[in-house]
């Protein structure tokens, strides 16, 4: 069963995969509800984090139950880095994640994200010297390379594993793919077949039902999957995930009335951590995938969406549950 240091998780491991204004406390806490095995943070700049920008500060917030959790940051001059590091450290989380595979333009511009796998040099420069100036595991999140000509993933993932980190997520795609086309997981399973590699390597990407990570557990023998579109608006694929690993059967999906109390804890817990304007605010995007599929639904939906005060959306979970408590999920 892998290890992230002295983590002992379980056999094929559910990681719930860092995303941006996704993977907040509350949204993190109905994923480990439903059983995901490790979560991370969304990715913080070392550079917000060193000029203590409220926006990065806010974001390491972590709490006991969602443990074990992970902190990402992003960035990629050294001094700010470390810097960083001591600051997330300070926050107590059980695992430090370095972002090597965003792909957004003004992440990679700065040569942070994916933008340093055009200088693996330093990639493996600077988790060197982040693993040796913490007493946490560090992990690597990063892609299969910057483009389709070069790909090299199994030297990253050695000179990595060389330099003491502890296990890596691999999005099966390019920093030029972006989202496009199918995620490729066969280099991933080139890592882990490596006999050379003893870290766990969690594979990413597409991983959207569980027939797939079961092929990625099966089929490409990988140590655990990071999920991330899948799970938005959706915590329950974990469960979900699992009772078919265990059963082999599909469980039927939640119905309305788990739909609307999962929505209303949401944002409840949005407004307990960050107040009611921006807890009501900054909810309203996963409320379209709560309640996805249901006909006629414009004027609630709408409800939902544009009501500035909680008392409103409330209103609108319970009308939801009052005249569409029967209808069935397909
Ligand atoms: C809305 C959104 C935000 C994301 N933010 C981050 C991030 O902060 N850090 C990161 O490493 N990856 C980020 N990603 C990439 C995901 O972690 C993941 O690699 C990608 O979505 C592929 O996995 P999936 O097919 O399971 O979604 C983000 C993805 C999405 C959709």
């Amino acid at each position: 069963m892998p290890k992230i240091g002295n983590i002992q998780l379980p056999d094929f491991p559910l990681l719930l995969a860092p995303m941006e204004d996704v993977s907040d406390p509350p949204f993190r806490a109905l994923c480990k509800e439903q059983g995901a095995d490790v979560v991370f943070t969304e990715f913080i700049s070392s550079e917000g984090l060193i000029r203590d920008a409220a926006k990065s500060v806010m974001k390491l917030d972590i709490y006991e139950k969602e443990r074990p959790v992970g902190i990402q940051i992003f960035g990629a001059v050294l001094d700010s880095m470390l810097k960083s590091v001591e600051i997330v450290e300070a926050s107590g989380p059980d695992i430090i994640d370095i972002n090597f595979g965003c792909p957004v333009k003004k992440v990679v511009c700065k040569g942070a994200g994916a933008g340093i796998l055009k200088d693996i040099d330093l990639m493996v420069k600077l988790t060197e010297a982040m693993v040796k100036h913490t007493r946490l595991p560090v992990t690597v999140k990063t892609r299969l390379g910057w483009d389709h000509d070069s790909i090299r993933i199994m030297e990253v993932a050695e000179r990595l594993q060389d330099v003491g980190c502890q296990a890596l997520s691999i999005h099966g795609r390019t920093r030029a793919q972006m989202y496009k086309g199918d995620a490729d997981w066969r280099p991933i399973a080139e890592v882990k077949n490596n006999p050379r590699m003893h870290i766990p390597i969690f594979g990413n990407g597409d991983v959207d039902t569980p027939e797939r990570a079961m092929e990625m557990r099966d089929k490409y023998g990988l140590d655990g999957a990071m999920i991330g579109r899948a799970s938005i608006g959706y915590p329950w694929f974990f469960k979900e995930v699992k009772h078919y690993f265990k059963t082999g059967e599909h469980l039927p999906p939640p119905s309305m009335a788990e739909r609307v109390d999962a929505a209303k804890r949401h944002l409840q817990m949005a407004i307990d951590w960050k107040g009611e304007t921006l807890g009501v605010f900054e909810t309203r995007r996963h409320y379209t995938n709560y309640f996805k599929g249901i006909p006629n639904f414009k004027d609630y939906r709408m409800k939902m969406v544009t009501s500035d005060d909680s008392a409103s959306v409330f209103e609108a979970f319970d009308e939801v549950l009052e005249t569409f408590g029967n209808y069935e999920f397909a």
